[in-house]
């Protein structure tokens, strides 16, 4: 369709990469105009944990609609919104032994992160945000301040650096350099040149910023550092929350209580705009309309994120089979590595959350390329594109992600092996996934 290079701006960027024009989505996978089915293991960027068009919601969201429920409410109060309180309320937080109150932003997760650093900032009365290398909070400024990421801090157009610290992630200088005590060390120094931050912000699982997970013992003392500073511990569990990891919050395993909580991508469960901000009661020093935005009631997204909640998260079902799907992702990418990467290639992740590092943002473009031209779409992230990285609907069938795996496994062997073993290669894709691209 040309109308896109007409008239479409050329911020355009998942576009590039899957030049198609999709029509149709079910469950794991997504149709174009001409009838191609595409295995989906990019999932909306981690929107769209329960599949594209759930039934179970589908089904909620339409009578709803036919009911004339209402569709925008501002902040108002309504029936839905109420309903997904009680729900997020009794099958999420009160199991999880958490106290918060529950900001409705803005409907992007940048809005969310926006609110958590404002907030932040008010009610200790400091400047300063202590970010990490690599991470990822969103586009636009003050989200941005607190991004790794070069291209995107360089379209900001003006300085992001007041009132931000970078340290270094987990892992940042090397196995065995515990990254926590550097933090430690600058907090306790008067004249370490790191003024007394209001808050940490972190994601578990550094998402964009190339699928970096930090082990348990760093998030406790991460938490640990923040309590003895009296700093503000804000997870950012854009990305990684909503299950992707193997537990609905992605700081459950590590034990730690994050002070507060950004959430979005799949709350809504159907891919619907909607953000909140989690905060521990005391800190809600919000003013009525301080953070003020027209979307901030979205309410056919309240309707899917309720029933999202009593379908998957009364029990722990769901988990058990997050981890067990994780588990299966984690032996195949290893057997891959083990095979193709020459020493090379290391897994990233954890949960349904995973990477493969292939060192070369070219090789890892090469590798998605072909898995497209075989029905499969997936995407790279990482400060160089170099990591391939799963993000398939947490409800995707065995047989889907295990057809999905081997796509990728035959694209890995297509880019990286010897001219001698190509025509194999070939012959299995001619027989199998024959999408022309
Ligand atoms: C961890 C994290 N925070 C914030 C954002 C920004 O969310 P949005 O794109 O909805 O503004 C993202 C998006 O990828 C993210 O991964």
């Amino acid at each position: 369709m040309k109308i896109f290079d007409e008239i479409e701006s050329e911020v355009q960027s998942y576009a590039r990469s899957f030049p198609r024009v999709f029509h149709r989505a079910q469950g794991a996978y997504l149709f174009d105009q001409e009838g191609n089915k595409y295995l989906d293991f990019l999932a909306g960027a981690g929107t769209l944990n329960y599949g594209h068009n759930n039934p179970i919601f589908k089904e909620k969201l339409v009578e709803y609609i036919l009911e004339d429920g209402i569709t925008h409410g501002l902040d108002m109060h309504t029936k839905a919104k109420g309903e997904f309180l009680e729900v997020f309320k009794k099958h999420i937080l009160e199991p999880r032994g958490l106290e918060y109150m529950v900001q409705f932003t803005g409907p992007t997760g940048t809005n969310a992160v926006e609110a958590a650093l404002k907030l932040a900032r008010n009610v200790t009365g400091r400047e300063n945000i202590i970010s990490f290398t690599n991470g990822f909070h969103g586009c636009s400024l003050g989200a941005l301040s607190v991004t790794g990421n070069s291209h995107h801090r360089g379209a900001a157009g003006t300085s992001l650096g007041a009132g931000v610290s970078t340290v270094p992630f987990d892992g940042y200088l090397g196995d065995g350099i515990e990254t926590t005590e550097y933090l430690d060390k600058v907090l306790s120094d008067s004249s370490s040149g790191v003024d007394t931050p209001a808050a940490v912000i972190v994601e578990t699982v550094q998402g964009e910023g190339g699928i970096n997970a930090a082990s348990f013992g760093w998030l406790q003392n991460l938490e640990a550092v923040c309590k003895k500073h009296g700093v503000l511990l804000i997870v950012d569990d854009i990305q990684a929350g909503c299950g992707r990891t193997g537990t609905f919050f992605s700081f459950e395993d590590a034990g730690i209580k994050p002070d507060i909580v950004t959430m979005s991508k799949s709350l809504s469960g159907y891919g619907l705009p909607f953000a909140v901000v989690l905060m521990r009661p005391e800190l809600d020093e919000w003013k009525p309309g301080e953070h003020n935005g027209t979307f901030r009631g979205n309410n056919l997204a309240f309707v899917t994120a309720k029933v999202a909640i009593e379908t998957y998260w009364k029990d722990d079902a769901f988990e058990k089979e997050i981890k067990r799907k994780g588990e299966y992702i984690h032996e195949r990418t290893q057997a891959i590595v083990n095979e193709f990467g020459e020493g090379n290639f290391t897994l990233q992740g954890r949960g349904m959350m995973r990477g493969i590092n292939c060192v070369s943002g070219e090789l890892a473009g090469k590798i998605t390329k072909k898995c497209f031209q075989n029905g499969l779409m997936i995407e790279t992230s990482g400060a160089d594109d170099q990591v391939v990285k799963f993000l398939c609907p947490l409800i995707i069938s065995d047989e889907d992600l295990k057809q999905g795996i081997d796509i990728l496994e035959r694209a890995i062997r297509d880019v990286c092996a010897k001219e001698d073993d190509m025509p194999e290669a070939k012959s299995y894709f001619d027989e199998n996934y024959d999408i022309a691209v």
